[in-house]
């Protein structure tokens, strides 16, 4: 293993995942995952889009500040002030990076109405400047796979002189394949002079699904950066997906025998941070880190692996960071005992939390016999998702519903200092308790999504609600947990709307207020 068989894991959950709509974090949460992303081993982490907002800016300079080995990068388009911005934000890092993009194919030539000599000039201008303000740069022909092939040469020579240090080749609409996405890299390598002397990276989307494939054709024809984000989070159908690609390198480094410096056990734990925060679920056979993914259900694939775990497992579940045996816990578990389980599971807590979590713990096992681990990540994701200081807090719910009568539901909510009950009717018991909040606290949101799953099996099971809000363009999500449908919808909506909240006053700086356009050059 030389070297240049080392691959650059380049993170932009952040940027080009969060950018997904719907899925926008909180300045904290931001900082939080670039922490795990930073212990995890990523290289390359894109912070945000400082031009983007007051918000973005914030979080890229904090992310700059408190990162320990990730080079912090932040996304500026072929624009001086955007670029001036974006380095104001990363200069803060120990390692920062400039990444600066124009859209180079026919369809986003169109858009600035630069003709090639003009976009040409425009980034060699662009470049030179980034490179004035910072040693590393990265430069990306946005459409990069729809591009003439000899302006793609053209333009990727002129970066490469003006000083960029990594040239990124985005499949920005997720077209290519993974035979063109090689033949790709190969002719830039073999026609672009100076080639030699940079990183090549791949920057994937899925719309065909075929985001990770291209980026591993990629590498093997000679890109040595992978662009990806956690769950494959993105735009339309995504990007590709960090867990795949760095699992396909560690599983088949019989034929892929490319290194990432990645600590693949903290894939879950940051799996499970990033679904939550974004609000987006992971599906239940998402490759690597959907809940089926290590689930054996089948009486022959039972059979099998119990007698030989590799009969149907190409990887084990502890590669990943979950731990083999789910074995249950219940009312007579200890808080040592519960500690540890969520220290398995990916969470490490204070005391303080820990005592929250225990009480709430009790109760659910009060109620349900086995309390398994998927309980105990829908636990924890529901404490972080409402918090006792929210404006907004459930206090009881009572609701009748059945017999073909309307169903009545009826609730006691604190709002703010005050305590409050209504009584509403509605075309079924979720909608009459909603009907409930929504009289309780006027708002102008409208629900975009309400999503039910059982954690695990049995009528006991908990279920874990899913609420997306929109209102003047600003998104929230909700989500929350219990044995008791009804009342977990009522609090991951209630949830929704706090953040929505949060937002509205906008006491630390967010990201929900993107102005610009990627596209406005
Ligand atoms: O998909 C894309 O082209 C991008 C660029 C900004 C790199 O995200
Ligand atoms: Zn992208």
């Amino acid at each position: 293993m030389t070297d240049t068989n080392r691959v650059f894991i380049f993170d932009t959950t952040l940027r080009d995942g969060e950018q997904s709509p719907g899925a926008t974090m909180s300045h904290a949460e931001k900082l939080e995952i670039a922490q795990m992303l930073d212990e995890m081993g990523v290289d390359i982490i894109e912070a945000g889009f400082p031009i983007a907002s007051e918000g973005d800016f914030a979080a890229v300079s904090e992310i700059a500040r408190q990162a320990q080995n990730a080079v912090i990068c932040g996304l500026a388009r072929a624009q001086l002030p955007d670029i001036d911005r974006a380095w104001e934000a990363v200069k803060h890092a120990r390692r920062p990076r400039i990444h600066t993009f124009i859209g180079t194919s026919p369809l986003h030539r169109a858009i600035p109405n630069l003709d090639m000599d003009q976009m040409a000039d425009r980034i060699h201008e662009t470049v030179t400047h980034a490179r004035n303000l910072c040693e590393d740069v990265q430069w990306s022909p946005m459409d990069a796979t729809r591009t003439e092939h000899d302006y793609l040469c053209r333009v990727v020579e002129i970066a490469i002189k003006a000083g960029a240090t990594t040239i990124n080749i985005p499949d920005t609409v997720g077209y290519t394949a993974p035979r063109e996405s090689a033949d790709l890299i190969r002719m830039l390598l073999t026609r672009v002079p100076g080639a030699d002397k940079v990183v090549f990276a791949t920057h994937c989307h899925n719309d065909l699904g075929m985001a990770t494939a291209n980026s591993l054709a990629a590498v093997e024809a000679g890109a040595r950066q992978i662009e990806c984000t956690i769950n494959g989070l993105g735009e339309r159908a995504g990007n590709t997906a960090l867990e795949e690609v760095v699992m396909a390198l560690k599983v088949r480094h019989d034929i892929m025998p490319y290194t990432t410096a990645i600590d693949t056990t903290k894939i879950i734990g940051l799996s499970r941070r990033v679904s939550q925060v974004s609000g987006f679920p992971v599906q239940f056979n998402k490759a690597i880190v959907g809940k089926n993914a290590f689930l054996h259900e089948s009486g022959i694939h039972q059979d099998g692996v119990l007698k030989n775990v590799e009969t149907f497992e190409i990887m084990k579940p502890a590669d990943i960071g979950l731990n083999e045996a789910n074995i249950a816990m219940g009312k007579h578990s200890g808080r040592a005992a519960l500690r540890a389980k969520l220290k398995d599971l990916g969470y490490e807590l204070g005391d303080n939390q820990l005592k929250d979590i225990f009480v709430r713990f009790k109760t659910l096992a009060d109620r349900k016999k086995e309390v398994f681990d998927e309980d105990l990540v829908a636990l924890m994701q529901d404490s972080t998702a409402n918090t006792d200081s929210d404006h907004l807090q459930v206090r009881k719910l009572r609701v009748v519903c059945g017999g073909g009568e309307p169903a009545i539901a009826n609730l006691t909510m604190s709002v703010g200092d005050e305590e409050k009950t209504v009584e509403r009717q509605g075309d079924g018991p979720v909608d009459a308790a909603f009907a409930c909040v929504n009289a309780l606290f006027d708002h102008s949101a409208t629900l975009q999504l309400y999503q039910v799953h059982a954690v695990t099996e049995g009528t006991d099971a908990q279920a874990t609600v899913s609420v997306r809000l929109e209102e003047d363009g600003r998104i929230a999500t909700g989500q929350a947990a219990d044995t008791d449908t009804i009342l977990a919808s009522v609090k991951a909506y209630v949830g929704a709307l706090n953040r929505l909240l949060v937002r509205r006053q906008k006491t630390a700086p967010d990201s929900d207020s993107k102005t610009v356009s990627m596209y406005s050059h």
